[in-house]
């Protein structure tokens, strides 16, 4: 058992005092930035996040413009909203939210955002610009957890890390955050196929899960008085809440919690900052287009 309790990564409380930064700084501005978001299909998860984005907007003095497209659009159509908001120069970022529907290929829409309106930073030429430590739009989820490593001065040079998940979104571009400088850490990106997986999360003094299988980070694979970061948000039934679903991180963070220096809750944890991030990226592409 650790010996103190352990601190709670709050990302409520830090989303707020950013909100609060990024609303004087958009106060000073006579037009304001604008985020626009599309979103294609119904699925209920993606609508929340959406307006969530959206209403975020709203409360730092953004504009927002929401465009909402039928499950069966085309990729050619997607493709011509894209073309559309590539040259409206009232919109200065936006994103398309994924997951997209099978019969649209992400790789293919993600590569025809303008790159200075991409928000998301999933374009090919932040993900290079990230691999070479230059500047460029970072993800906002990866962006997230380091502004809260950051706050909580959680140190990081020559730590052990273990990511586990490899997506484009979130665990292969925070590998390169954490092991770059200044941050400068040992990181070990673990994935499905990975052998010895507990082992390795055994050795972190931060363990990040971001591999989406709630629950899956049990005590017995967490060293202690280890750092742990929970990027997972899975919709689980619970029939005890009037909506019938409650969010579940990768963490069993009952069991975990206690071996922990400090460990990130779900929900009010990483997925807060998350949401910053995109905001923090927003300001930013706002700021190129009125230098
Ligand atoms: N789906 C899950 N996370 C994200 C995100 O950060 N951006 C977009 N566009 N879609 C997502």
């Amino acid at each position: 058992m650790s010996s103190n309790p352990p601190k709670l990564l709050d990302g409520n409380a830090l989303a707020a005092l950013w909100k609060q930064k990024i609303k004087v700084a958009c106060a000073a501005f006579d037009q304001k930035p604008c985020l626009a978001a599309v979103l294609v299909g119904s699925d209920g998860a993606s609508q929340s996040y959406v307006q969530f984005k959206m209403k975020d907007c709203q409360e730092v003095g953004f504009q927002s413009k929401l465009i909402q497209l039928p499950e069966n659009t085309s990729q050619a159509s997607l493709l011509q909203t894209i073309e559309d908001l590539n040259k409206d120069a009232s919109v200065h970022g936006y994103i398309v939210q994924l997951p997209l529907p099978k019969h649209i290929d992400e790789q293919t829409i993600v590569a025809a955002i303008d790159p200075t309106k991409d928000v998301d930073g999933f374009h090919p030429l932040h993900a290079g610009r990230l691999m070479l430590g230059r500047p460029g739009f970072v993800p906002a989820t990866p962006w997230g957890i380091v502004a809260m490593i950051d706050h909580y001065n959680i140190p990081t040079e020559g730590a052990e890390i273990a990511i586990i998940g490899r997506s484009h979104i979130v665990g292969r571009p925070l590998s390169v955050l954490l092991s770059s400088s200044p941050k400068n850490g040992t990181v070990t990106l673990l994935h499905s196929k990975s052998k010895n997986l507990k082992e390795h999360c055994l050795r972190a003094d931060i363990l990040i899960a971001a591999l989406g299988k709630p629950g899956f980070v049990t005590a017995d694979m967490v060293k202690q008085g280890a750092v742990v970061i929970d990027v997972g948000t899975t919709r689980v039934q619970d029939h005890s809440i009037a909506r019938g679903w409650r969010l579940k991180g990768d963490v069993d963070f009952e069991q975990v919690a206690p071996k922990t220096k400090a460990i990130s809750p779900v929900p009010g944890g990483v997925g807060p900052m998350t949401r910053i991030g995109l905001l923090h990226n927003t300001l930013e592409a706002y700021k190129t287009f009125n230098p």
